[in-house]
């Protein structure tokens, strides 16, 4: 039932994205520059919302345009409705619908969904994850400078010592590709799907990475924070890898290397 609703609401979701796609859509500015909200972002979140209060309307909601429902509940849903909202502004088909479900302060399922790209990731607690109903697994690449990495920055620029722009900077002078979609949530799919090794970012929310992280896990992966510790959604930092070079690719982001 539970992952029965989690498919229904990111179908739901995904009919809004791409009926919005082709209309001349209102965008809007949150807090930073070019963080922007549009009405495909609402429409979504509606969607999804509703789908979820049709089945377990006593759940708690954490949701990104509509802030959080606490109830009386051990389970909540961690909500983007469009993660990668400037891509899909844009018509830059990178973008996608991310959902997970917290039981006891542990993610059991995840799903991050692109309907642009066909692509529907889904993870649950001990029984993988998929793209398309197909087992997918992390990549097997053992050194960081023959690995394809992905990172992100965030809206408002965090000028820290050791910031976004250095750590990308140190990497892209050895000549490791480190890409940039503007999706925190496809950048860990497809860390779980194999086509990156490895995914690091300073400054997320727990809607952009909490169905990215599960899906990282279940596909034999990683997640940790900046430091190397077990991983929260609930505190800013991220590194997630195949595994393989997760210690690797701490040090090089912390500059230990
Ligand atoms: C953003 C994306 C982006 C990341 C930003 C997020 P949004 O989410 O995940 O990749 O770098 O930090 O805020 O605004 O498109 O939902
Ligand atoms: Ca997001
Ligand atoms: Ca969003």
């Amino acid at each position: 039932m539970l992952k029965r609703t989690l498919i229904e609401a990111a179908n739901a979701a995904a009919s809004e994205m791409l009926r919005f796609k082709d209309l001349d859509f209102k965008v809007s500015n949150k807090e930073g520059i070019n963080n922007l909200v549009t009405e495909a972002d609402h429409a979504s979140e509606a969607a999804i919302i509703s789908v979820i209060q049709k089945n377990f309307p006593e759940h708690q909601i954490l949701s990104e345009e509509c802030g959080e429902l606490i109830q009386d509940s051990r389970y909540k849903w961690i909500i983007d409705p469009i993660d990668g909202t400037v891509n899909f502004a844009h018509g830059i088909p990178l973008c996608c619908i991310s959902i997970a479900v917290e039981h006891d302060n542990k993610m059991v399922l995840g799903a991050v969904y692109n309907p642009f790209m066909n692509e529907f990731f889904i993870a649950e607690r001990g029984k993988g994850a998929t793209l398309n109903d197909k087992p997918i697994r992390v990549s097997k690449k053992e050194k960081v400078i023959n690995s394809c990495l992905v990172t992100g920055f965030p809206y408002t620029y965090l000028d820290e010592p050791n910031g976004p722009l250095q750590v990308f900077e140190r990497f892209i002078r050895k000549g490791i590709p480190v890409r940039r979609l503007g999706s925190a949530a496809i950048d860990l799919a497809w860390v779980a799907c194999g086509r990156f090794d490895g995914f690091f970012e300073h400054k997320l929310q727990a809607w952009d990475s909490a169905a990215g992280f599960i899906l990282v896990e279940e596909a034999g992966g990683v997640v940790t924070d900046l430091k190397g510790q077990p991983y929260s959604p609930y505190q800013p930092g991220i590194i997630a890898s195949n595994g393989v070079l997760h210690d690797e690719l701490g040090r090089w982001v912390r500059n230990e290397i």
